[in-house]
């Protein structure tokens, strides 16, 4: 017969630890009143200064980033080239810096467009970028249509959407002959 061991007095095991002496006391000096509130005195401070540091320094960047959003576009008429530049019935691409008057665009200020001259005085402009997500579209004269290589996007000769994603037409720029001179008037292209 195999003998069982008595199970543990946890009772008198937690009596034990309850008169266990106590390890001696390292308790630090309560601090002192003026000390303490010294200290929290400077924290206050320093959340506050560190406050004021962050719009000083934010404010300035917000409006950098946030006050060309609502400025107004200027539109402004660009010269493209000589009347006598284009032949009837080509469409050509020609390059012109946009409105943006933002002295940090650098050469994405530089902006492009599709013209035709339709006869002796009548021109007509077509956004280069893609009315899907802007991609610069490319004119195929064989096939008359122009091509977006992103997502193929293709458009007829007069702009109007004949496959693909993009959800309108290709925006026209407005185009005027002013003396010999062909000027669109640059201005934001709507994308999607
Ligand atoms: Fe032209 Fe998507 S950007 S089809």
């Amino acid at each position: 017969m195999s003998e069982t061991k008595p199970e543990p007095d946890t009772q008198a095991g937690e009596r034990v630890a309850e008169t266990a002496p106590e390890s001696p006391s390292h308790e630090a000096p309560a601090p002192d009143p003026q000390v303490l509130a010294r200290r929290r005195f400077l924290a206050r401070a320093s959340i506050g200064l560190g406050a004021v540091g962050g719009v000083a320094l934010g404010a300035p960047l917000v409006g950098f980033v946030v006050a060309p959003l609502g400025r107004a576009v200027p539109r402004t008429f660009r010269t493209v080239g000589k009347v006598g530049d284009f032949e009837v019935g080509q469409t050509v691409e020609v390059k012109f810096i946009d409105t943006s008057p933002l002295p940090w665009a650098g050469v994405t200020a530089n902006t492009g467009a599709w013209l035709r001259r339709v006869d002796e005085k009548k021109f007509v402009a077509f956004a280069i970028n893609c009315a899907h997500l802007g991609c610069p579209v490319r004119w195929l004269p064989d096939a008359r249509l122009f091509m977006c290589p992103c997502h193929g996007g293709v458009y007829y000769e007069d702009g109007s959407v004949a496959a693909g994603p993009p959800p309108h037409a290709l925006s026209q720029y407005v185009v005027r002959v002013q003396g010999d001179e062909v000027q669109i008037r640059a201005e934001p292209i709507p994308m999607e």
